[in-house]
């Protein structure tokens, strides 16, 4: 098949760990026979720089005329030293998905058997475990006008909001997705508080009442935060707003060991975004050092989801598998049992997943 795909490296290990998604993604072209063609852009802290923008123009011209987005991470500490600068990287990332219509932010959380020993969990709490996160993301408070400083700069006003369609169709998606896994739906709130909570709880068990085979459970978010590391394998497709999510999963990503791990798929219209879950740790770029394994996953997510390879895509996943069973490791998920001819850096990592992959694919 053709596709076209947009590569937006962004900032800190964005580019280390963007280069090797985009290798497998060659690699999956040259051994599967497909034609994809790349181009690039500019976002975040990067585009700042270059531009002054945030989100520049020729960037989202460019991803609305392509059939995936991957993309890398943004992010830098200069603004985190000065919260008041009015042009900050974060803001390019919410206005590109809020552009391209992205409201469903998938974040699949497993854990790999040989990885047990990589979380801060009990391997004996944590086996099996299995989790699809369905995160809304282009409404709620990252969202909601007025947001502003008033009192002379002494008050600041956030706004949450939320409509019964926002929640309707990310909502309809989650129970789709349990249906063709084990049947399940938790949907997490802070209802006890929060009108917009009230409103989701309302809407989430409407639409319950069209999946009879889904069973549907409510959560407070606060408690929510207890059970996901206590008790991770009682959950099955968790679906929540934009907030609780993006804390959610953070949390969730100690369930497969490291930040480093964890791909995420942002759809709602016909390009689809494809990321790590992960920051732009500006204390390791440029060292070689980052985990590429999250951008790898990203990678066979746009395969399966956006292009519809579905075998691509599980060769991928194939390919991390057996490169970790044979016991490599980058430095956030090394133990100190791991040998140091295992412990890997960005590159090699990524050349080790090649070369699977290639084997997987004869
Ligand atoms: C994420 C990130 C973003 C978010 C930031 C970079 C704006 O934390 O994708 O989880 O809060 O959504
Ligand atoms: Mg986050």
């Amino acid at each position: 098949m053709q596709a076209k795909i947009l590569v937006i490296h962004g900032d800190g290990i964005g580019p280390e760990v963007t280069t090797v998604g985009q290798a497998v993604l060659k690699k999956v072209a040259e051994l599967f026979g497909h034609q994809f063609s790349f181009e690039e852009a500019l976002l975040g802290h990067q585009a700042i720089v270059a531009t002054g923008q945030p989100l520049p123009e020729d960037t989202l011209q460019k991803a609305k005329n392509v059939d995936a987005i991957l993309f890398g991470a943004i992010g830098h500490p200069m603004y985190d030293q000065n919260p008041n600068l009015p042009v900050r990287p974060e803001q390019g990332l919410l206005k590109l998905r809020k552009e391209l219509g992205l409201f469903a932010n998938l974040r699949p959380i497993q854990v790999f058997e040989e990885l047990l020993e990589a979380s801060p969990i009990k391997p004996e709490i944590l086996r099996g475990a299995d989790i699809l996160f369905f995160r809304e993301l282009t409404g709620g408070i990252y969202f909601g006008t007025p947001r502003e400083r008033r009192d002379n700069g002494n008050t600041a006003v956030d706004t949450c909001i939320y409509t019964k369609a926002e929640v309707r169709r990310i909502a309809v998606m989650a129970f789709q997705a349990a249906k063709n896994r084990r049947g399940k739906v938790t949907s997490v709130d802070k209802a006890n508080v929060l009108e917009t909570s009230r409103l989701w709880r309302e809407t989430v068990t409407e639409v319950a009442q069209d999946f009879p085979e889904v069973e549907l459970e409510h959560q407070l978010v606060d408690s929510m935060t207890m059970k996901l590391i206590s008790q991770p394998r009682n959950y099955d497709v968790i679906l929540t707003e934009n907030l609780f999510g993006d804390i959610l999963t953070d949390e969730a990503s100690q369930i497969a060991g490291s930040m480093g791990l964890l791909a995420s798929a942002s759809v709602g219209s016909n390009v689809g975004l494809y990321e790590p879950i992960h920051g732009s740790a500006p204390d390791i770029a440029g060292q070689n050092v980052a985990n590429p394994i999250a951008s790898v996953l990203s990678a066979s997510l746009l395969l399966s989801m956006s292009l519809n390879l579905k075998t691509e895509s599980e060769a991928v996943v194939q390919a991390v598998r057996l490169v970790l069973s044979e016991g490599y490791r980058t430095k956030d998920i090394a133990t100190p049992q791991t040998p140091s001819n295992q412990l890997l850096g960005t590159r090699e990592m990524g050349e080790k997943i090649l070369q699977k992959l290639a084997a997987l694919a004869v």
